[in-house]
């Protein structure tokens, strides 16, 4: 592609990217072939580090930029159509600079942020593993041996790129870079499913709590190191779970799959479209035990109550900041206000305390969010624990990630008997 036609490709998906809530994979969905491979190599490096990168190749950033730019200004930010260009003719030659990310890759009240919640020596650990490309993570069916279904792939030649077993997921077979893995029979007969190594763990603690707290750290860091908890003599309980926001199904999928078949996951959302694409999965997947109702926003309680403190287990995956997962969703931080950050701690506790009411006398409520902000985190729990500690008490908690997988607390509360 010649500079002025990649300079106009280039600047239509960037502008689209700033104008609009659109996620990167679906903004390159839309691309020719050709300019979906150039673009998915330039535009992921440009959102992580784009202060640093205009430095390594030159590109004069005015201080401040691009935090300080408006929306409008952004959608036409020339530095970067000329950091693409850049980019693009160094690959081409073979010679893409290697750079490592620092604090200025990130907005300054985010970056004030993780460094007041976590120090300089965490925060500079995060600033670079959220730099990173993240790897393509499969969780296998419990119903598959890992190594059969390794060695299966390795023996086809099928999949052309190296693939390992998860550190940190008992499930998790990981591949070191994007290969289109959804046009296998494995998939169609439902062997396995994309999905974070972070959010397998919190399914599995979901289910068993006491078997992942080795993985899990008091702050937001690698979760390498700890030995992997083994599933395979465990009993698949036949339990009733609530999976509270459930949205397409990531975590309720693997919930139906770790009781293997048995039980019942009811997952609930606001989002009808979410819980369309999770009966599309549970069906492709085999998996009977799934029921997914959509609930009406802030009257989750009383659409509920026939429900009331019935689940073995209930998990609050609570919608967040997200910044956990920036390395596979880089243009978040291009698009969060400190008030849209401000609105997430009560919107959590408000989800946390309407469907702890679900939780039977004994059993298991669990908040999960994919992102280390001790507003959206610790704080919440500690909230929740000082209005409703008569009822329910601490087990385990903590955080997985960023880096061994993306980034994701976790809190399990028991219901008092
Ligand atoms: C972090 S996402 C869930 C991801 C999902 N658990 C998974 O593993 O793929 C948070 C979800 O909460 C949903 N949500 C927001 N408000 C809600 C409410 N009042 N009740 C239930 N779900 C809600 C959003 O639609 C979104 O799908």
């Amino acid at each position: 592609m010649d500079k002025e036609r990649l300079s106009q490709v280039f600047g239509g998906a960037w502008a689209d990217l700033m104008r609009t809530p659109i996620h990167l994979d679906s903004l390159l969905a839309r691309q020719t072939p050709r300019a979906k491979s150039i673009l998915a190599q330039v535009i992921p490096p440009i959102l992580m580090r784009p202060v640093s990168i205009a430095e390594a190749l030159g590109v004069g950033v005015p201080e401040g930029e691009p935090w300080s730019l408006d929306p409008a200004s952004l959608v036409n930010w020339p530095a970067a159509r000329q950091m693409a260009l850049e980019l693009h003719a160094m690959l081409q030659g073979g010679s893409a600079p290697s750079v490592q990310a620092s604090p200025e890759d990130y907005p300054p009240k985010m970056r004030e942020m993780i460094l007041k919640d976590w120090g300089k020596d965490i925060a500079s650990q995060i600033f670079s593993e959220l730099a990173q490309p993240a790897p393509l993570s499969l969780r296998l069916s419990r119903r598959v041996e890992r190594k059969a279904f390794m060695d299966g792939w390795k023996k086809s030649g099928k999949i052309p790129v190296r693939m390992r077993d998860s550190q940190v997921s008992p499930l998790g077979v990981v591949l070191e870079s994007y290969t289109p893995v959804l046009h296998t029979p494995e998939y169609d007969r439902g062997e396995f499913e994309i999905q974070d190594e972070g959010s397998q763990v919190m399914a599995i603690f979901t289910l068993w709590p006491e078997l992942i707290a080795p993985l899990l750290r008091p702050s937001p860091q690698n979760s390498l190191g700890a030995p992997l908890p083994s599933l395979s003599d465990l009993q698949a309980p036949a339990w009733k779970i609530v999976d509270a926001c459930a949205g397409a199904g990531g975590k309720s999928l693997a919930l139906a799959d770790l009781m293997k078949g048995q039980g019942r996951v009811f997952s609930y959302d606001i989002s009808a479209p979410k819980l369309q694409a999770l009966r599309r999965r549970a069906t492709r997947a085999g998996l009977n035990n799934i029921q997914a109702i959509q609930v009406p926003e802030g009257r989750e309680l009383e659409s509920l109550r026939k429900f009331e403190k019935s689940a073995d287990r209930v998990l609050v995956d609570a919608p967040c900041s997200g910044w956990g997962v920036l390395r596979r969703n880089p243009d978040i931080k291009w698009r969060q206000s400190a008030e849209s950050l401000d609105r997430f701690p009560a919107l959590q506790l408000r989800l946390l305390e309407a469907y702890s009411g679900l939780v039977a006398p004994g059993g298991t409520l669990v908040f999960g969010t994919c992102t280390f902000r001790k507003a959206e985190t610790i704080d919440v729990i500690e909230q929740f624990i000082s209005r409703h500690g008569d009822q329910f008490s601490k087990s385990h908690g903590g955080f997985v990630g960023p880096g061994s997988s993306d980034g994701f607390f976790m809190q399990s509360l028991m219901r008092k008997a």
